[in-house]
């Protein structure tokens, strides 16, 4: 894979496709640890005399402008970030973009509106994907990925985009993707992984690849559920993907033949009714065992028991990777399990890893010091499709 070293910027036009994809709220960003880890490559580039055209996409518009998907709340931070003017093109291929993109000169930039305001960015017809691709190409002399947040999505920006242009992959791409080799082929044992968030399937590909390479496997949040039931207890009105026990035991099954230990909670952080996340009202938290969840209840986070148990698993462990919350931790009364795991995380002295999306965000959200991790990966999916040994289109994209 070519780096920004073998790429000609200086006098030249550079397009960077990042991932800006930050959450919002009330047209607020909520957390910038995207668009921070965005800059380096960014102001590298400036620094080496390229015109930088950047471009991202946010949410999940459906192809067409949305002001609620508008990257002009990520322009104004980018410019604070960088300390510099950004130019905003309030469109993606059309007159504001090529009028903003032709009036740069040499180290400077502009940001382009989201990417997916134009429905070819993801288009599943090649065609449509390669028309946009064309315009987009027409913006630039030179392509830097360094959208690794991104790089599993076969889009326009992210995998057409690069065949059109000389081409390289950004520092951050690079990072990215030198860590997760150390969690594949070059792994320190005893290798734990700690699994969270609310689903099992989406997690069935990477667990699956985890089996044959990881030593402990330690699983919380809302797919927690679905493997306590799977063990035959009863689980309230938890989280349940009923679907999923069949794959799920088989799973327990393989684990047990090839010696890979299982890490389930053993207890819970219940109540009623789901928070709200609005008002972060009391939520009426009770603590049960895990296997005793009684109709009426639903478990919201690990509870204290489970906390010292995964704690004392990722304590003696080499290598460490995380992917998503422990349970609700957007709200007070069930964020403790994800803070005690983030801080097992930090006090270990393995090499630590947080992969992407919620579990990123929680730890900045909960105000853990981010230095204490090996590596906070800005990509959630993308990490984990990697894990899985997935070829990823953005990273294909630049490997000639
Ligand atoms: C992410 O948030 O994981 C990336 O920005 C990709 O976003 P997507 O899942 O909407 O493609």
């Amino acid at each position: 894979m070519k780096t920004i070293d073998d790429l000609a910027v200086a006098g030249r036009r550079v397009f960077v496709r990042a991932d800006l994809n930050v959450p919002l709220s009330g047209g607020a960003i909520t957390d910038d640890g995207r668009i921070r880890a965005a800059v380096p490559t960014i102001r590298r580039l400036l620094d080496a005399g390229a015109a930088v055209v950047v471009a991202s996409h946010l949410g999940r518009p459906k192809g067409a402008p949305d002001p609620a998907f508008s990257l002009a709340p990520v322009a104004r931070r980018l410019g604070e970030l960088l300390g510099q003017d950004v130019a905003f093109a309030t469109d993606t291929v059309g007159d504001s973009a090529r009028e903003t993109v032709a009036a740069l000169a040499d180290g400077q930039l502009a940001l382009l509106e989201n990417l997916r305001f134009n429905a070819g960015e993801t288009s599943k017809d090649d065609a449509e994907r390669g028309a946009f691709a064309d315009q987009l190409a027409a913006l630039a002399d030179a392509y830097v990925g360094d959208g690794f947040g991104a790089v599993h999505r076969k889009h326009a920006s992210v995998f057409d985009l690069p065949a059109r242009l000389p081409h390289a992959a950004g520092g951050l791409i690079a990072t990215e993707v030198g860590v997760l080799k150390q969690l594949t082929d070059e792994v320190e044992r005893p290798y734990a992984v700690v699994l969270g968030g609310a689903k099992v399937s989406d997690k069935l590909g990477v667990i699956d690849h985890l089996l044959e390479r990881a030593d402990r496997i330690l699983i919380g949040g809302g797919m927690a559920y679905t493997f306590l039931a799977a063990q035959g207890h009863e689980v309230g009105d938890s989280l349940l993907q009923a679907d999923q026990i069949p794959a799920v035991r088989e799973y327990l099954r393989r684990a047990e033949e090839k010696g890979v230990e299982f890490v389930l909670p053993v207890d819970v952080v219940a109540a009623k009714e789901f928070p709200d996340l609005g008002t972060k009202a009391p939520a009426g938290p009770v603590e049960l065992a895990a296997d005793a969840i009684p109709a009426g209840l639903q478990g919201l986070d690990i509870g204290p028991r489970t906390q010292e148990l995964f704690a004392a698993k990722v304590a003696d462990a080499s290598t460490v990777f995380w992917n998503g919350p422990m349970g609700v931790f957007e709200h007070p009364d069930f964020a403790e399990g994800t803070r005690a795991v983030a801080q097992a995380l930090i006090d270990s002295p393995a090499f630590t890893v947080v992969g992407g999306g919620d579990s990123a965000a929680a730890v900045r959200l909960l105000g853990l010091d981010e230095n204490g991790f090996g590596h906070i990966s800005t990509g959630g999916g993308a990490s984990l499709e990697y894990l899985e040994g997935k070829t990823l289109p953005g990273l294909a994209a630049l490997e000639d």
